[in-house]
């Protein structure tokens, strides 16, 4: 992100969030782990990226997730579920967690009352207080009454025993992940620490035996030994954040996009610094450390490593395919053609199959996105029948 682009509240914005981040560095003896400066950057409260005012999503925003293009990743997600719901009965729940802009809720709401499959409730997890009053203005002004009461806020997972699905698109890639490094053929997990000059700079410290014991365990099942100096990122406490997140689900089905790779292609030796990048009007860097509470930072997700937390909690594995090919196998055509039924305006359609595309194209986000489900009391393979991958897992 470049200094001059940057208004002066977005600046004053940044630096409270950098006194803060500095103040914790001090008062932790001069390092604080990565995952904590990501922590603070995106969710320290009323300074973080996802807590404070400023759009993020959508052509005026940093990035442009797949629900915030169109109705169609939504539509497709509500046929692959709706099943789903109808084996559990009218007490099926819908629990959303991180729900954006409300896009995805309207749109798939939209489409399970077309369906005449609404869950009882649906709920939308969010820890950010700014997006919950975002997502509930945006769907209060796009859904009927009937359909807005059902809608229900969470900012703690559903403690009671519930049934239904959990669904979360890009939410892994935002969870505060640790770094580590090899160095001298031991683990160390990388910290943030001052440079001097009122910035961050990375440092190394011994890691401790949660990040050690999984770093080994991922190593154990690649072809060769992580190289000297090799860097990455490693979820250790995503089995632990799957069974607090669906709480008391006992039968139901899990469904998750984002982007990312099996762990054999995730570890490359040549991906040696990792997947972590930061986005800021739709530009990608490698500076995380630019401008605090600005920009977006994120990490891929190991397909692996969440099929090992899925089933450790007790459900069943479904599936894992691309996301062209989940949206392919629940509807897309259908989704489509539905749409063009109602257009005769050129650019409306030319607006639509470019969504289609920018959705499914290997280039676009049609392969580096993947979908990934469990269920427990249900069947969910059906949504998973075109293009299954789990034989890269
Ligand atoms: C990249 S956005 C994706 C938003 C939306 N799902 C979409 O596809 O447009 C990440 C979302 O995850 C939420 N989030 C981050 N950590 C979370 C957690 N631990 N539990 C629930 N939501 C979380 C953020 O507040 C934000 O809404």
């Amino acid at each position: 992100m470049s200094e001059s682009h940057i208004d002066p509240d977005a600046r004053a914005h940044s630096e409270r969030l950098q006194a803060l981040i500095r103040s914790e560095i001090q008062s932790a003896g001069g390092a604080i782990p990565f995952w904590r400066f990501m922590e603070l950057a995106l969710y320290a409260p009323g300074l973080g990226y996802y807590s404070a005012g400023a759009t993020k999503f959508g052509a005026a925003g940093d990035f442009i997730t797949a629900p915030e293009l169109g109705p169609l990743f939504a539509e497709c997600v509500a046929e692959a579920v709706v099943p789903v719901l109808q084996q559990l009965g009218p007490q099926a729940h819908f629990v959303e967690v991180g729900g954006g802009s409300g896009r995805f809720a309207g749109d798939a709401i939209t489409r399970m009352a077309q369906m005449d499959a609404l869950p009882a409730r649906y709920s939308i997890l969010e820890p950010s207080a700014d997006l919950r009053e975002r997502q509930g203005e945006y769907l209060r002004q796009r859904l009927d009454a009937s359909q807005f009461r059902r809608v229900h806020w969470l900012e703690r997972p559903p403690q009671d025993e519930w049934h239904g699905v959990l669904f979360a698109n890009e939410v892994i890639d935002a969870l505060p992940t640790p770094r580590f490094a090899i160095v001298d053929g031991e683990v160390m997990e990388e910290h943030v620490a001052l440079d001097g000059d009122g910035g961050f700079k990375r440092v190394d410290r011994p890691a401790d035996a949660l990040l050690s014991a999984a770093v080994r365990h991922v190593e154990r099942q690649l072809p060769q030994p992580f190289a000297e100096g090799y860097r990455s990122e490693l979820l250790p406490q995503l089995p632990y954040w799957i069974q607090a997140v669906i709480g008391g689900l006992r039968n139901g089905a899990m469904l998750f996009v984002d982007y990312g790779f099996a762990r054999s292609e995730y570890y490359l030796p040549q991906r040696n610094d990792g997947t972590l990048r930061a986005f800021h009007r739709h530009t990608v860097s490698g500076n995380v450390f630019a401008n605090p509470g600005l920009q977006d930072l994120t990490a891929s997700v190991d397909f692996t490593a969440l099929a090992e937390a899925g089933t450790g909690a007790g459900f069943e594995f479904s599936g894992y395919c691309s996301q062209a090919a989940f949206l392919i196998g629940n509807k897309l055509d259908e989704r489509l053609a539905a749409h063009e039924a109602g257009l005769e305006d050129e650019a409306a359609l030319y607006a639509l199959r470019q969504q289609a595309k920018q959705l499914t194209l290997p280039a676009a986000m049609g392969e580096g996105f993947q979908a990934m489900g469990f269920a427990r009391g249900v069947d969910f393979e059906h949504a998973f029948l075109a293009g299954d991958l789990s034989h890269r897992l």
